[in-house]
């Protein structure tokens, strides 16, 4: 949480987590590794953009930008200009762009540069100096996890990673967050050697959209949806991560990687903990990150894995009317790869809460539309005072977080078709969020580094969490590399713009499930 100062300490009424104070970062700067990458453009610059705009970076904050090109200052600048320009989701104001770039440096070299990071423990020293940063700086690491230990070294050697008295040092990693359990558990320890746990913030940036954090709000500020949120009430979960994109200019990452590791690992496990984890004691980190942390321990696999997960790759299709590539034939995606484009797989949880309930988690590219969403179906009615014919339509009842687009909340239930007999309907009720709040929804990387430079850790998952969603999902990937050894199964092609292969199908068949057609 934002640190106690004496003020708050001897007033009450000015608590640190009062939320009519405004969270503005205090005297601070940022240093980003891995400038020239896809997410440095669009999402991390004009998150940076949009905080200043909207006053909640203080007036010195400094970027500095570090990466193997021979860039002076205003090239970098121009850089983040183009950035800003094309992806900031607040109005360009000139003025706060003036104040913003006067702090921008550019730092050439690369990881193995001894003297390149001399010159960044200068330029920040001289940031000290001439924009207040006040020796507390945040090192962004958005670049391949096979250098983060290489960098977090030079950080150490170079005496960039010290705390002094009254300053901060915090490091930012981007996932993936190794490729199984035991690289996962190398990384956390190369981080570890250099920066505390409490320095360490590992981003998940679905932890900072707002749908996902109001699934805590929804769940703990209310009475009405805990009572029936258990294997009593709830027939299955269904989590969905559905993209319309195919994987673009990333075939460098992402073949290899594959969907599951890409966003099942890490984004759907943690709307799974959020849904599935019992009432934290607080809304700090420790409590929240504990709760999480128990639930992901008793996640389980079920034995059949051939029956309970589904793995395809896209072929060419229609994708908002447009005709588009299959997976092999994106450029830099070898024609014998098996790297799987959709994921599908069926987890319990081994707990009096859930026992029984299974979740099923599914992301794909290519699919039919854009749709991230988590589906609470809840059993039937144990008895139906009606005639048959009454309930032929009467499917079950439902919650549906909409986590996006269209965010919201939807309730499906049962309702009277008006008329003289009965029948009875699915009707929905509906909250969105545009329709209820005047205030736009930040984006979530504002969130996040916001976050970063408050020190404050709730939103980002701890190494513990990492580590058990590899211990969750590395028997899947392994049964998954058994079957392409053996030559006999392999990713199940679907046509772009459908909803994903035949086998996810029927994957929720033997349960005697369909998947919802968000
Ligand atoms: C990233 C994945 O973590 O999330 C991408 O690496 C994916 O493959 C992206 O496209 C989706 O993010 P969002 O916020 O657009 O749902």
């Amino acid at each position: 949480m934002t640190p106690r100062t004496s003020a708050y300490a001897t007033n009450p009424l000015r608590h640190p987590e009062d939320r009519r104070l405004p969270r503005i970062a205090g005297p601070s700067g940022m240093v980003l590794f891995g400038v020239t990458g896809d997410l440095s453009r669009k999402k991390i610059m004009p998150a940076i953009y949009d905080l200043a705009n909207r006053g909640l970076l203080p007036p010195g904050f400094s970027l500095v930008g570090f990466a193997r090109r021979e860039w002076a200052d205003q090239d970098f600048a121009q850089i983040v200009h183009e950035a800003v320009k094309e992806h900031s989701r607040t109005e360009f104001r000139e003025e706060v762009w003036r104040q913003l770039s006067e702090g921008f440096r550019f730092v050439p070299g690369d990881f193995s540069d001894d003297l390149a990071f001399d010159r960044l423990r200068r330029t920040i020293e001289e940031l000290d100096v001439t924009r207040g940063t006040g020796g507390n700086h945040a090192f962004y690491l958005s670049i391949p996890p096979r250098f983060f230990g290489d960098v977090v070294q030079q950080l150490q050697e170079h005496g960039l990673a010290e705390e002094r008295p009254g300053t901060w040092r915090r490091v930012v990693v981007e996932k993936p967050f190794g490729h199984d359990l035991e690289s996962a558990r190398e990384l956390n320890a190369s981080i570890g050697e250099v920066f505390p746990s409490g320095s360490v913030f590992r981003i998940d940036h679905y932890l900072g959209k707002e749908t996902v954090q109001n699934i805590l709000a929804m769940r703990f500020a209310n009475s009405m949806f805990e009572p029936i949120w258990n294997a009593n009430y709830v027939d299955h979960v269904q989590i969905t991560m559905a993209e319309d994109i195919g994987i673009g200019g990333r075939a460098g990452y992402y073949d290899g990687i594959g969907a599951a590791r890409d966003v099942i690992q890490n984004h759907l496990l943690q709307l799974m903990a959020l849904i599935a984890m019992e009432e934290p004691t607080d809304f700090d980190a420790d409590a929240l990150r504990i709760e999480k942390q128990k639930v992901l321990a008793a996640i389980t696999l079920p034995k059949r894995l051939d029956r309970t997960t589904a793995r395809g790759q896209y072929a060419a299709g229609w994708s908002g009317g447009v005709k588009v590539a299959g997976f092999h034939d994106e450029e830099g995606i070898p024609a014998s790869s098996t790297t799987e484009t959709y994921a599908a797989i069926t987890l319990g949880i081994d707990n009096r809460r859930w026992a029984g309930v299974p979740f099923y988690l599914r992301h794909g590219k290519r699919l039919g539309r854009r749709v991230t969403e988590v589906a609470v179906v809840f059993k039937r009615a144990p008895h139906l005072p009606f005639h048959a014919s009454a309930t032929e339509e009467l499917t079950q009842n439902a919650l549906v977080v909409r986590v996006q687009p269209d965010e919201g909340l939807t309730l499906r239930f049962g309702s009277k078709v008006p008329g003289t007999s009965m029948e009875i309907r699915d009707v929905t009720m509906d909250f969105a969020y545009g329709g209820t709040f005047t205030e736009a929804s930040p984006e979530a990387y504002e969130r996040l580094i916001l976050d970063v430079l408050l020190g404050d850790p709730p939103l980002f998952p701890r190494h513990e969490e990492v580590e058990q969603s590899w211990r969750i999902l590395d028997p899947v990937l392994e049964h998954w590399a058994r079957q392409d050894e053996k030559g006999k199964h392999k990713p199940e092609p679907y046509a772009a713009g459908t909803w994903g292969p035949s086998s996810a199908e029927a994957m929720l068949a033997r349960d005697g499930r369909t998947w919802r057609r968000p």
